[in-house]
Formats: C-alpha cells, sequence, structure tokens
C-alpha cells in the first residue's frame, strides 16, 4: 500500500510541477532538479526543456517501480484485486502521459479520456462481477483444508508483502573467489566487448548461433563476479548498429537471445541485487524485446548492487549524432544558449546520461579495437584485451582485467604519482 501511495503522489508531483513552482512549492527535492540541471525558472515557464524531460522520464521509472511492487498486493479477494489494479493501471496512463510529454500544469489533460474511462469501467465491472460471483469472502477451493472463519469485523483489506530480498549471487562452479585487497581500486564501471561467439561455434563445428547462445553462461558469470567484487556499473555490447549487417537468421538469434536475457521472469540474474539499464535506439527492434527491457528496467529500478546496462542496436556515432541533433534543436530553438554548450551539458543528451565515464573497457575474441563502443564514456578507460572467446570467458577472467587494471596509472593528461613526486622533491 505504501508503495503505491509514494507512485500516487510522485505522479502528482510531476503533474503540478508548473503550479506548484510558481507557488514556490515543489513537491520534489531541489537537490534532485540541481542534479539534472532544471531551475525552478524552467518549470514556471512549463517548458519541456531536455533536462526537464530526462528527470520526468527516470522519475517516472522509478514510479513505475513502485507500482509493479504495489501489483504484487492484488492477491486476494477477487473484487478488490480488480479495484486495487484499476487504481494502478489509471496511474500508469498518467505516467505515461507525462513520459511522452503532456504539459506540467496540473489537471488530468492529455491521459486520453477515453482510455480514463475504459480502464474504470472494466475496472468497475470485474470488481462487482467478482463480488456478486464470490460473496464478501473467499470459498476455499475442494479439498484444502478449510481455515478457521476470519473474525466478521476484519475486514478484507489486502495485505502489503514485503519486497522479495533478493538472491545472493551463484557461487563460481570451481568455487573461485573474488581476488582480495584492490580496495578503492575496484573500478566503478567495467563495459564489456562480448566478442567471439562466431569463433567459439566455428571451432566446434557449430552454426554461429549456437555461440551466441553459449554467450549467455558467460554473461551470467561475469555478471555474478561482478556483483560478488562489488562493482557498480557493468554495460555489456549486446548488438551494435553495424551488426545489422550480419545474415538476418543471425540477427534474429541474438535478438531473440536478447529478449529472453532481459525478461526477469526467466532471466535468474533478476532475482539478484541487480538492476537493469538499457541504453541504444529503439527503432527497429522487434517490440516484445523493448518491452521486456522496459519491464525489467521497471522491475529493477530499486536495486542498487549493480546497474548492468545493456547496449541493444547501440553505437558510439549514432548516440553522439543523436544527441547533436536534439542539442541543436535546442540552441535553434532559443532553449540553450550556444555559449552553455559544455561537455557535462551535452552528455545529458546521451541515450542515458546517468552512465558515468567507463574506468575498465575489457573485449574478449582478440581483436584489439574499440569497434563503435562508448566513445563518449570510454574517453579516458584503461583498456584490457583478452584473446579468450567470449563463450569461453567466466567470472575468473573478469577479476584477471580488474587486477590488470588496479596495477595501472591513470593519469587524465596530468603527470601521475611519481612524477608528481619527483617535481616536488627537485622543487
Ligand atoms: C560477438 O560475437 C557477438 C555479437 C556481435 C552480437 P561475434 O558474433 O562477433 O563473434 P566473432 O567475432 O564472429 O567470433
Ligand atoms: C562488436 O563486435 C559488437 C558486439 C560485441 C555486440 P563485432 O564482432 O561486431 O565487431 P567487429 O565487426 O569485429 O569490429
Ligand atoms: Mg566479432
Amino acid at each position: 500500500m505504501r508503495r503505491w501511495t509514494d507512485a500516487f503522489n510522485l505522479v502528482d508531483a510531476l503533474r503540478d510541477l508548473r503550479q506548484d513552482a510558481h507557488l514556490g512549492r515543489v513537491a520534489l527535492p531541489l537537490p534532485v532538479l540541481a542534479a539534472h540541471g532544471v531551475t525552478l525558472a524552467d518549470l514556471r515557464t512549463g517548458r519541456r526543456t531536455p533536462q526537464l524531460h530526462a528527470l520526468v522520464r527516470e522519475l517516472a521509472v522509478t514510479a513505475h517501480g513502485w507500482l509493479d511492487d504495489a501489483d504484487g498486493l492484488a492477491d486476494r479477494h477477487p473484487a478488490l484485486a480488480a479495484s486495487w489494479r484499476t487504481l494502478i493501471r489509471l496511474q500508469r496512463l498518467q505516467l505515461r502521459a507525462l513520459e511522452r510529454g503532456r504539459p506540467l500544469s496540473g489537471g488530468r489533460r492529455g491521459t486520453g479520456r477515453l482510455r480514463r474511462a475504459l480502464v474504470l469501467h472494466s475496472g468497475r465491472l470485474h470488481a462487482a462481477l467478482n463480488w456478486r460471483r464470490l460473496g464478501p469472502v473467499l470459498t476455499p477451493p475442494q479439498g484444502a483444508p478449510v481455515p478457521a472463519p476470519p473474525p466478521p469485523v476484519t475486514p478484507v483489506v489486502p495485505r502489503p508483502r514485503p519486497a522479495e530480498p533478493p538472491l545472493p549471487p551463484r557461487p563460481h562452479a570451481g568455487g573461485a573467489r573474488p581476488p582480495a585487497g584492490l580496495g578503492d581500486r575496484v573500478p566503478r564501471h567495467v563495459a564489456i566487448i562480448m566478442d567471439g561467439n562466431g569463433r567459439w561455434a566455428a571451432e566446434r563445428g557449430l552454426p554461429r548461433p549456437r555461440g551466441h547462445a553459449a554467450g549467455q553462461s558467460a554473461l551470467r558469470d561475469v555478471v555474478y563476479g561482478a556483483l560478488e567484487l562489488g562493482i557498480p556499473h557493468l554495460t555489456l555490447y549486446g548488438l551494435s548498429t553495424e551488426n545489422w549487417k550480419r545474415p538476418a537468421a543471425e540477427v534474429e538469434e541474438i535478438l531473440r537471445l536478447l529478449g529472453e536475457g532481459a525478461d526477469a521472469d526467466r532471466e535468474e540474474v533478476f532475482a539478484r541485487d541487480v538492476r537493469l539499464w538499457w541504453s541504444g535506439l529503439p527503432e527497429g527492434l522487434p517490440a516484445g524485446l523493448l518491452d521486456a527491457l522496459e519491464t525489467t528496467v521497471r522491475r529493477t529500478a530499486h536495486r542498487r548492487g549493480l546497474t548492468l546496462t545493456l547496449c541493444v542496436n547501440y553505437g558510439g556515432r549514432a548516440e553522439i549524432t543523436a544527441a547533436a541533433r536534439k542539442l541543436a534543436g535546442d540552441v535553434a530553438g532559443g532553449g540553450v544558449h550556444p555559449s552553455a554548450v559544455t561537455a557535462p551539458l551535452f552528455a545529458r543528451y546521451l541515450h542515458r546520461p546517468a552512465l558515468p565515464d567507463v574506468d575498465l573497457l575489457i573485449r574478449t575474441g582478440g581483436d584489439h579495437r574499440l569497434s563503435n563502443f562508448l566513445p563518449w564514456q570510454a574517453a579516458y578507460a584503461e583498456l584490457v584485451f583478452l584473446d579468450t572467446l567470449w563463450p569461453d570467458l567466466d567470472r575468473t577472467g573478469l577479476w584477471r582485467a580488474v587486477e590488470t587494471y588496479a596495477r595501472r596509472e591513470r593519469r587524465f593528461g596530468g603527470l601521475g604519482e611519481a612524477a608528481a613526486q619527483g617535481r616536488i622533491e627537485s622543487t
């Protein structure tokens, strides 16, 4: 119930942003606005700047996640469940309208009156039918032990079910444990170009798609390894904008596997403390895959152990070009002055503005190139190239790459420890 109330309040706060800004009492914490570069003055104008759009979309993901949790309460009397789901569906309608860019000025404009009416009427009808069919108390199924009747004064109210605690990562098959003593040299963000599936299959005389299927277990093991080592962000290259050049059957198989892997009901890693994000262009992706990605993003939005970003139909140039196009639109529209265009401002236009810089970029499969992967975010990444073909990798390969990374000195254009030390001594 609290989850639903939280979501309700958040939707309300978003819907009334403009009005509240005029009254000087915005319900969202100011640091949240500041983190997205949104000012009270922006809110008062009611204009949808890209920053405001990004803020609304991010908070909508959170609200959808809370509604997913609240949905789990609908397991009591079917009539109550029907009413409960109707409330949730109405909130989702408002959220979708906000995500699509309806004005943030209060009221219910933009939610689609017909849709609202349909949701309300079908909810009422279901609730009424179930009350009539089952009466106020559920009859136990035949053969089941008959429980003691509830005390007459107790109303049938859905009881909150605590959110399932995430399972610990599955241990390594050979019992390997993560390296100790890395301290603060564990990278914050590891990105991986999972390459070598086709060659793995060819070596075994198998068709290439079998290599992609074998890569799924490597992916799972590496996710567990990242969780065990405490890496906060892991970003994986699933399908590039250039991979469409491959035979249709191979691309279809990759898309099918990605859809399966993104489905939280099928993929075991999402029972762990893993939050899914995805990055890439939605155009051309099958609706089922997009739905699996978006649903899992919402369902795992509250998790904090590891953020797993799946890059699907991703290309660095496409990402930067799309960002430049949106920014150019804002500059032309007068919303952004050319002198305000800085690297941090530009980064807010990327597919996933909250994705941090990559610290360690790993490529398996023996090739030494970046293949259009995260050029903006990996500008200062340490690169580690492994000869292992992706399906042969497990978490120990990830840990070895992290140990290599931990021994490197990162200078970011400066002089580094030793040179700085020498400079101090020689002055
Ligand atoms: C990487 O493996 C996976 C994807 C591109 C989806 P490849 O399919 O590129 O494997 P190789 O490089 O041909 O061995
Ligand atoms: C990069 O691998 C893309 C993914 C791993 C998804 P490719 O195999 O497509 O890269 P190139 O073609 O060898 O550069
Ligand atoms: Mg390849």
